[in-house]
């Protein structure tokens, strides 16, 4: 039995994800605009504890500033009324059509500079708001056809862009970390950065790399068929997960953006059992879509089933790690060995050499007979996730 939700388990949800009014490609919205105020006072009700948000889902594009700061301190009001918090905050590059051939990477340099300053604004704004992560979502950055596109040049604009925006938290004084969202298509045909792997890879290369991370979503990586354990695995490794969106995904097609453990359930099990011993602190965001077919009472009932869901895989992740017959099973399946180095203490590559028990009388054909048991913790797994171990 899982309780309600705390401010403690760090749920957190965006503004567009309760607030989507279900437009999609095919047919029109399905539900009213919600109020922003009235999302932070039902997500503090249902028990989360934080809010996050697009410029776009607070501020209208193209609100003079009246307005603007009307529905800034509304939402401030709510905030400080709910006790809920704004850990994260993001731009919107995608949805004018000034952005149809991305933001940091359009190839037309005015809209460059516009997309640049409207993520400034913004940050401003997250900053005041007591945020700590900014994260950058480039759906629009890509393009559908290769003749139209420098990859090469598109990552120089890239990273001058995050450099750009990095220098600019820096210069101002803000305690945000940006954290970077790959997705390999939808909207673009294809997206830059489609990966974690290969968002690393380009983080690497900016000037101000220790203040970018990722921002990883579970539907992301499996559209693109990847493993979302290992993928969060390498960025905890690296240090770079500075923030995550949780959700479900049924494998490789568009993206469906359902609530969390509704599609792998076994992989939501493992990514829980990761975050929880894995030493991240950080929100447990989550971005999905409730579903189409909800009014509003399915709305909040998909609220809570997000944050439900994880504190149940998160009971029996607990639960699994706490069994003495799955201490017994890892040990068998040598999995404690692995976090022992290969080499000894101070060994060299010479010293390996000299080591005749390593090589010269190694019995390979022998210690090939050795199974690893992985089928017995496995399924061992699979009760805990059923509650029928
Ligand atoms: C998606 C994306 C977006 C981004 C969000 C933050 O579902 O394709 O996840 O929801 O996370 O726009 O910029
Ligand atoms: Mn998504
Ligand atoms: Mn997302």
């Amino acid at each position: 039995m899982v309780g309600k939700p705390v401010p403690e388990d760090k749920f957190s949800f965006g503004l567009w994800t309760v607030g989507w009014r279900a437009a999609d490609p095919f047919g029109d919205a399905t539900r009213p605009e919600l109020d922003a105020v009235e999302a932070v006072h039902r997500l503090a009700e249902l028990g989360a504890w934080g809010v996050t948000f697009h410029d776009d889902d607070l501020i209208p594009f193209g609100s003079d500033t009246t307005e603007r700061d009307r529905r800034i301190n509304r939402f401030r009001a709510a905030l400080d009324e709910t006790g809920l918090v704004v850990p994260m905050a993001t731009t919107n590059l995608f949805t004018h059509p000034v952005f149809k051939d991305g933001g940091l990477t359009s190839n037309d340099r005015e809209v460059r500079r516009f997309a640049l300053r409207k993520v400034m604004r913004n940050m401003d704004l997250a900053a005041e708001l007591g945020a700590s992560t900014y994260v950058l979502w480039g759906g629009r950055e890509g393009s559908e056809t290769d003749a139209a596109k420098d990859v090469r040049a598109a990552m120089d604009r890239y990273r001058e862009g995050i450099d750009t925006l990095a220098q600019y938290v820096r210069d101002q004084g803000y305690g945000l970390r940006l954290a970077l969202e790959p997705k390999p298509n939808e909207p673009r045909g294809d997206i830059l950065l489609p990966t974690i792997g290969h968002a690393l890879a380009f983080i690497s290369t900016l000037e101000h790399h220790d203040m970018v991370g990722v921002n990883p979503e579970v539907g992301h990586e499996q559209m693109a068929g990847l493993n979302f354990v290992h993928g969060i695995g390498q960025a905890l490794w690296q240090g770079k997960l500075f923030h995550l969106d949780l959700n479900g995904q049924h494998g490789p097609r568009y993206d469906q953006d359902l609530v969390f453990g509704h599609g792998d359930v076994l992989s939501a099990f493992f990514l829980v059992d990761l975050l929880e011993h894995g030493g991240y602190e950080g929100p447990r965001h989550f971005d999905y879509k409730p579903p189409r077919t909800e009014d509003i009472d399915g709305v909040w009932a998909s609220a809570e089933a997000n944050m439900r869901s994880y504190l149940l895989l998160r009971e029996r992740a607990l639960a699994f790690r706490a069994d003495p017959r799955v201490v017994e099973a890892l040990e068998r399946s040598r999995v404690p060995e692995l976090s022992r180095p290969t080499l000894a203490e101070g060994e060299s590559p010479a010293d390996l050499k000299a080591d005749r028990t390593a090589f010269e009388d190694f019995d390979a054909d022998a210690v090939a007979q050795r199974g690893y048991a992985y089928a017995q913790l496995s399924q061992l797994a699979f009760e805990h996730l059923l509650g029928a171990a």
